[in-house]
């Protein structure tokens, strides 16, 4: 047996292209483009390229796009005015906060600092809570893109067996929720977990998201999964690599997401739809 690959950049692709046409639409009906306001603080390279790609997007489905590069010694206080003015702006209808912030920032005030209704992101705490009680609003990127790859394979979800690695605020705890809300049997593995490997093992539905090469190793994965990796890993040799070890994966897996090329342009077209979604409810 040999899996299938997941294409992410051609799912993400579509999904752009989607948001482009209804960007259209908007704009006829609207007489003004959804808004997008992307704040970086500093100058960490990874982020600005994030940051970069995330504009790159913008314009591609025809977002207003105000882009807010700070110093890396702004305040705290700053940078929560300014996310006030966006607050309270009727030509922004989402606003990011590139992630990480310096150390004297409390990100987790940030955070909560932006509208939820602007939180295209879905880090607020009321989005993830809205998630948790099955009436979700505004999803986090990057697991609301994962359940869109997993619905490309047309496999079912109810009652699978779906093994999370990873406990992240970004990624694995609201993947859980996803899971959970689509009727999968959830477990989440951490850095407490005993015996990740049987875990592991029983995964229909396996997704990575550590950030540690060879975390997983392929021969650990059950015959059949659907094996989704979120890491994003730079090799010495300047190669990108997952969290799993490839070896043998392709055997046992029947679904795979490549990396690069897999979860990563999912994270940002999904922004695209949340940042449309949202404008769409400003209107209402
Ligand atoms: N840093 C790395 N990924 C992300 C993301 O999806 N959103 C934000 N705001 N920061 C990040």
């Amino acid at each position: 047996m040999t899996a299938n690959l997941i294409d992410g950049k051609a799912i993400a692709a579509k999904i752009r292209q989607k948001v482009k046409n209804q960007v259209l639409d908007f704009t006829q009906a609207q007489a003004r483009t959804p808004g997008l306001a992307v704040i970086l603080v500093g100058s960490d390279p990874a982020s600005v390229s994030y940051v970069k790609n995330k504009h790159k997007a913008c314009e591609e489905v025809g977002f207003h796009a105000p882009q807010y590069r700070l110093d890396e010694n702004v305040s705290e206080q700053e940078l929560v005015d300014l996310i006030d003015t966006l607050n309270t702006s009727a030509k922004i209808d989402g606003i990011l906060v590139q992630l990480p912030l310096p150390d004297h920032i409390n990100s987790q005030t940030i955070v909560e600092q932006i509208h939820p209704d602007k939180d295209v992101d879905g880090f607020h705490p009321y989005n993830i809570g809205r998630l948790a009680i099955r009436m979700p609003t505004l999803r986090s990127c990057t697991p609301y893109g994962i359940m869109a790859l997993l619905d490309s394979t047309n496999e079912s979800y109810h009652g699978r067996e779906a093994v999370i690695v990873g406990a992240s605020n970004h990624v694995g705890r609201p993947m859980g929720l996803e899971l959970l809300l689509a009727g999968c049997t959830v477990t989440t593995c951490h850095r407490f977990t005993k015996n990740l490997q049987d875990h592991v093992g029983k995964a229909d539905i396996l997704i990575v998201a550590v950030g540690k090469p060879g975390i997983v190793p392929g021969s650990w994965v059950k015959p059949g999964a659907t094996v989704i990796d979120v890491g994003i890993n730079r090799r010495k040799d300047g190669k990108l690599v997952g969290d799993i070890d490839q070896n043998s994966l392709m055997e046992q897996a029947t679904w795979v997401t490549p990396v690069p090329g897999g979860v990563g342009p999912m994270t940002v077209a999904m922004l695209m739809k949340n940042t449309l979604e949202a404008a769409i409810k400003r209107t209402k």
